[in-house]
């Protein structure tokens, strides 16, 4: 498999919540799986509407999240619901 070169080209996918930045998963995904073992613990510091918590989840991992804004709070909770663990090497 080629490496990623500096520049990553990704698709964007719409969300319907209301934060005003949040990322796509195909942009959070090989991040947690270089960053974290499978049953690892991924840190999002600006955790927003919970992005890299669901994604990490549905790859295995454990998370831990940190925001400043309690109105997200809902939004994590949303985006969280249903998101199955999965197990991803
Ligand atoms: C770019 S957004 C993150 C979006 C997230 N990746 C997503 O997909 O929804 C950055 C978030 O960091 C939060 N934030 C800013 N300063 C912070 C701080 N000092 N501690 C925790 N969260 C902070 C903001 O409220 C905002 O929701």
């Amino acid at each position: 498999m080629r490496n990623r070169r500096s520049v990553w080209t990704v698709s964007t996918k719409p969300y319907s919540g209301a934060h005003f930045a949040t990322f796509p998963e195909d942009l959070i995904e090989p991040c947690i799986l270089a960053g974290a073992p499978a049953g690892g613990v991924v840190l999002d510091p600006f955790m927003g509407s919970g992005t890299t918590g669901a994604v990490a989840t549905r790859l295995g991992r454990q998370w831990i999240g940190c925001e400043l804004n309690p109105d997200y709070e809902p939004l994590q909770r949303e985006r969280l619901a249903g998101q199955t663990a999965g197990l991803e090497f």
